[in-house]
């Protein structure tokens, strides 16, 4: 019965593809938005959270999978690639409030400068937020104050979403190279 349902389904999907104009490819069809919880009013949010990120002692939160590339500059650390899952925080300090987490990969992809393509998903943990993602790619200039970066998407109460993040390093130990990042997030969803 659902099978015959959604195949009808499927064929008038076809149909109104084809009286549209569009190229029948047979495998794609039209979605009612609102079956998806795709809402036509977005909401533009902002979240601001803290990131600490611990390559020391003998649980760090981020750890370097490759090295980088000798026969390059030292200062860009061209090649290197690490993996973190850093805990993210109401507040700046490490034992104020958990608010989710930051999951990612980042690797030094510039010959000129200390410049990262950072991959990472917000797991947050919040609310009604709890067990939504949201996930930015983009270039990350470790010197400079403020960098900016594409929210790409989201899941869960953050499907559909764009926006970007802004991240300033508020706190780095050059010995460890632990460090803390102020995040704000401009999300639409
Ligand atoms: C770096 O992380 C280690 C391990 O958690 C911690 O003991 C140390 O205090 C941290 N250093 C800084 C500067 O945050
Ligand atoms: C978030 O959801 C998980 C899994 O459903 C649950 O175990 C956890 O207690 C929730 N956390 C909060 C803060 O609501």
């Amino acid at each position: 019965m659902a099978t015959k349902f959604l195949l009808s389904f499927l064929l008038i999907s076809c149909y109104v593809l084809s009286i549209s104009g569009e190229k029948e490819t047979g495998f794609v069809g039209s979605v009612d938005p609102k079956s998806l919880s795709y809402k036509k009013k977005h909401t533009l949010s902002h979240f601001r959270f803290y990131w600490h990120e611990i390559f020391s002692g003998s649980n760090p939160s981020s750890v370097r999978i490759i090295p980088p590339q000798p026969k390059y500059s030292t200062t860009t650390t061209f090649g290197s690639v690490g993996v973190f899952d850093n805990v993210l925080t109401l507040g700046p300090e490490l034992y104020s409030k958990v608010v989710g987490s930051a999951e990612g990969l980042y690797s030094s992809t510039s010959q000129k400068e200390f410049a990262l393509l950072v991959i990472t998903n917000f797991v947050l943990t919040e609310g009604k937020y709890n067990g939504s993602t949201i996930t930015f790619v983009g270039r990350s200039p470790i010197a400079q104050k403020v960098r900016e970066m594409p929210v790409v998407g989201g899941s869960g109460v953050f499907r559909f979403a764009r926006g970007f993040v802004e991240s300033r390093t508020l706190s780095f130990d050059p010995q460890t190279r632990n460090n803390t990042i102020e995040y704000n997030v401009y999300v639409y969803h």
